[in-house]
């Protein structure tokens, strides 16, 4: 896979396949612009060595029509607030329109296509559209890596029509830092999982359960292994299709010798709604009226005092509803507590950045992941087709 720095750009149309499928308020505007600051080294090289940048994203999924609510402008606002110079943002990303901003594109200038999945082709890879994207660049430059989980045609397909490809500075870290959290970790090594769904996350335990050391499991998604314990959860969620998965999963930790910590105690209440009454009980205690909502102050200290010592840890799902306070006390406590760890911390998913941000220990780990389904892939040992695109170009 050639990087950004090997490649000619100069004079070149270099299309770079970007990942501005941010959050959006009611207003549209970004909430949050980690993906948009993540990828600015990349843009920032291409127009410094005389290239000419054409970006390229979706957002959303308007399913191959045109919604001018998915339409990427607010994404080209922040761009250009950020890079602090106007961004044109093209009315489509094919056709003849497109082709003639293109050509008039000089040294250093830079054009924003508009959003990839307004045209069904691109989400089919479709051979023709792939021809038609390709038939704008001199380079490619896959630099998103919350995409690239992603066969379509932008992100895969294009790939194999254009005469030089490269990975973008960030999509090269993605893949460095998850090598080195996960091809030769020191040791201990924990990986943390939280969040509602164990069926979501069968993949990623059946994968890490043989290389790691200590396998935190939280958040809604254990409720389904409290009760293949045969622990009573009373109102939870619970996915009663995964008990058995969620036993055997136990015994495949137990018998390889990985320490497998569920939480010991928990924040149950009647419901999730403000002001609700909530308390503290033992995880044997959980009532048949009460719901598990967050990990208690017991189980935050057993996830410490495992995780003191480990020297590589992977996060991925917060440890109960971190959304609604009370509820949120022991995602943010476990989200302090790895920003104060001397370790490789590798976070990765939405919720688990976002906890960061909001505890402000996002600049206190070694590693945020842009990527959410793209990194949980790479945790279930899947190759990317966007990345296995590059390997092969
Ligand atoms: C993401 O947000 O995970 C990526 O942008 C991919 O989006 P998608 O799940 O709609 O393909």
């Amino acid at each position: 896979m050639k990087t950004l720095d090997e490649v000619a750009l100069k004079g070149k149309r270099v299309f770079m396949r970007v990942d501005f499928n941010v959050p959006l308020d009611k207003e549209r505007h970004v909430t949050d612009d980690l993906r948009i600051r993540a990828v600015l080294p990349s843009i920032e090289k291409v127009l410094a060595s005389g290239g000419r940048l054409i970006l390229a994203s979706h957002l959303g999924r308007p399913k191959g029509k045109v919604l001018p609510e998915f339409s990427l402008r607010p994404a080209a606002e922040r761009l250009a607030k950020l890079m602090g110079k106007p961004v044109f943002l093209a009315p489509d990303c094919i056709g003849p329109e497109v082709e003639n901003l293109v050509a008039q594109l000089k040294d250093g200038d830079l054009l924003l296509l508009e959003n990839l999945r307004f045209h069904p082709e691109e989400e089919k890879n479709d051979p023709e559209f792939c021809r038609r994207l390709a038939g704008l660049a001199d380079v490619y430059v896959n630099e998103a890596f919350a995409a690239s989980h992603r066969a379509h045609a932008s992100v895969e397909g294009m790939a194999h029509f254009v005469p030089v490809c490269a990975a973008g500075y960030r999509l090269q870290k993605e893949i460095d830092y998850f090598r080195k959290a996960m091809d030769n970790p020191q040791r201990p090594m924990a990986i943390i999982v939280g969040g509602a769904k164990v069926s979501s996350k069968i993949g990623l335990l059946e994968n890490l359960i043989p290389r790691t050391d200590y396998l935190i499991i939280g958040g809604a998604m254990a409720n389904t292994f409290f009760k293949a314990r045969g622990l009573e959860t009373g109102k939870s969620m619970v996915e009663e299709d995964f008990v058995e998965k969620a036993r055997q999963l136990l015994a495949e930790g137990d018998k390889r010798g990985v320490k497998m910590l569920l939480p010991v105690d928990a924040v149950v209440a009647g419901e999730v709604s403000d002001g609700a009454t909530s308390r503290q009980v033992p995880i044997d205690k959980v009532s048949a009226d009460m719901r598990i909502l967050d990990i208690g102050e017991k189980s935050v200290a057993l996830f410490e005092a495992a995780l003191t010592n480990c020297r590589t840890i992977i996060w991925n799902g917060p440890m109960g509803v971190f959304e609604k306070p009370p509820f949120d006390k022991g995602t943010f406590a476990l989200a302090k507590f790895l920003g104060s760890l001397d370790a490789l911390t590798v976070v990765g998913g939405g919720d688990s950045a976002s906890a960061l941000r909001q505890a402000k220990a996002d600049d206190k780990v070694s590693y945020i992941s842009t990527g959410g389904g793209a990194f949980l892939e790479m945790l279930e040992g899947k190759e990317l087709p966007g990345v296995s695109a590059l390997d092969k170009c």
